[in-house]
């Protein structure tokens, strides 16, 4: 059994364009679920496939579906979130930059299911070469009939809006997009109400990730119980794991969920470079806690890695080998997040700004006792307090290289200085 899909024809030539996507069968789900499903029966599907939404949170897809109200006078609407914002994920892109029409007929099949008439495509500003193929592949659909008025031949109408971002973490998330999707600041919104009553110019709107739209057509195709034999029981099909760091082969590996961590970092991407050991591990994106050396054993799955006190997130495998200063890797994450924070709750603003400056000041050399205490006490303030879960991520990776890796901090107060050798630069 193939489990590959997403990434199946990214090494033909033509994948990217209409025709050579027709080729391999694209726009035949769409096809089939525009012209002879219902909408509701599209939404089953995929609560019965349990796809999980691969943008960072994990929520059901067909669920977050079934949440639109059917009976809305006026527009409704459909995002593509495309702000791929978390540091160590880079997975949407090639999605976009080689399969730009698998993204274009997830969002036609997920625009049928709930009923929207427009989809915003938002894409940070950054990805200048994935935007430029995407209007590519826009401007073919609406020339071929598939985008417009009459969706191939459905009496479906479409309309895909390219929409770019100008570079800021905090429009990832997805009431801040919405936001700027608006033209106004990137701040996330208070919920409730959430994006499906008030959502875009406040219209009921969904916001999926590029990679969630991505598999939509596979399990259209090949039905809920081919995709619920791929993965784990909780988390079903592939997904994309991006891994960078000290390894050989750093690069994107499409492989079934629940694979092992160790598998990912010593088969797929070759092991650690120079025949160093492994030291840490962050496995889904810079927001999530860090596992050591000696818990890689685990499955890549939500409900897996969460018994292990971290998270899936984006799939941006993290590595980092035996010579790296942990406290140097928590000065990089708390500027970060200081820089990014968007200033609108205190326990972020605030908080960010005093984990740096705490973790700023062990790494060099000036650290004072209690300073752990201290930095444990105001990540956890700065947990499920705050308009959106921005200030969680920040907190997450602080107390994650606190918990594995407390020596390291433990040794730069009591030395006065950071023992590692050579120490990366901000
Ligand atoms: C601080 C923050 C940043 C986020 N950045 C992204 C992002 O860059 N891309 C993304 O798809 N989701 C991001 N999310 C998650 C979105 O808010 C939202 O849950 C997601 O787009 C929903 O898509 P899904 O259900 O298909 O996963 C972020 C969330 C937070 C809290
Ligand atoms: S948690 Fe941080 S990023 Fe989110 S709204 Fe509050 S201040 Fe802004």
């Amino acid at each position: 059994m193939t489990t590959l899909y997403l990434t199946e024809h990214f090494a033909s030539d033509d994948y990217q364009r209409l025709d050579g996507y027709k080729r391999q069968g694209g726009y035949e789900a769409a096809k089939r679920a525009l012209g002879e499903m219902e909408p509701a029966a599209v939404i089953e599907l995929l609560q019965a496939a349990g796809l999980q939404g691969r943008g960072g949170a994990g929520f059901s897809t067909g669920l977050k579906w079934s949440f639109m109200p059917e009976d809305s006078e006026g527009p409704k609407y459909l995002v593509c979130n495309a702000d791929e914002s978390e540091p160590g994920s880079f997975k949407d892109r090639i999605l976009m930059e080689r399969g730009p029409h698998q993204v274009l007929e997830g969002i036609l099949i997920a625009a049928f299911a709930i009923g929207a008439e427009k989809t915003f495509l938002y894409i940070r500003g950054e990805y200048a070469e994935p935007a430029r193929i995407l209007e590519q592949a826009i401007e073919e659909a609406y020339a071929k009939k598939v985008l417009g008025k009459n969706v191939l031949g459905t009496g479906f109408r479409h309309d895909v809006v390219l929409q770019r971002g100008a570079g800021a973490y905090i429009c990832g998330e997805e009431t801040g997009l919405l936001e700027s999707l608006e033209g106004k600041k990137g701040q996330p919104r208070k919920k409730p109400p959430y994006p499906a009553q008030h959502g875009a110019f406040g219209r009921p709107t969904t916001v999926n990730n590029v990679e969630t739209f991505c598999h939509v057509p596979h399990i259209v195709n090949r039905g809920a119980d081919w995709f619920r034999g791929i993965g784990t029981e909780k988390s079903p099909g592939s997904t994309l794991f991006g891994v960078s760091g000290h390894v050989v082969r750093p690069g994107l590996f499409e492989l079934p969920l629940g694979t092992p961590l160790d598998e990912i970092v010593f088969e797929h991407a070759g092991g650690i470079h120079d025949g160093l050991r492994v030291k840490g591990v962050i496995p889904g994106g810079l927001s999530m806690p860090v596992l050591p050396a000696n818990q890689l054993d685990v499955p890549m799955a939500n409900e897996s890695l969460r018994e292990r006190g971290t998270m899936l997130g984006t799939g941006g495998v993290i590595v980092m080998d035996e010579t790296t200063c942990m406290v140097r890797v928590a000065c990089v994450v708390t500027y970060f997040f200081r820089d990014e924070s968007c200033g609108q709750c205190t326990q972020c603003r605030e908080g960010t700004g005093w984990m740096h400056k705490i973790v700023e000041r062990i790494e060099r050399g000036a650290g004072k006792p209690g300073d752990l205490e201290l930095l444990l006490d105001v990540a956890a303030k700065m947990e499920g307090q705050t308009i959106c879960a921005f200030s969680d991520a920040a907190a997450w990776p602080v107390q994650g290289l606190l918990r594995h890796f407390r020596e390291d901090f433990e040794a730069h107060i009591r030395e006065a200085r950071c023992p590692f050798l050579e120490s990366f630069d901000l």
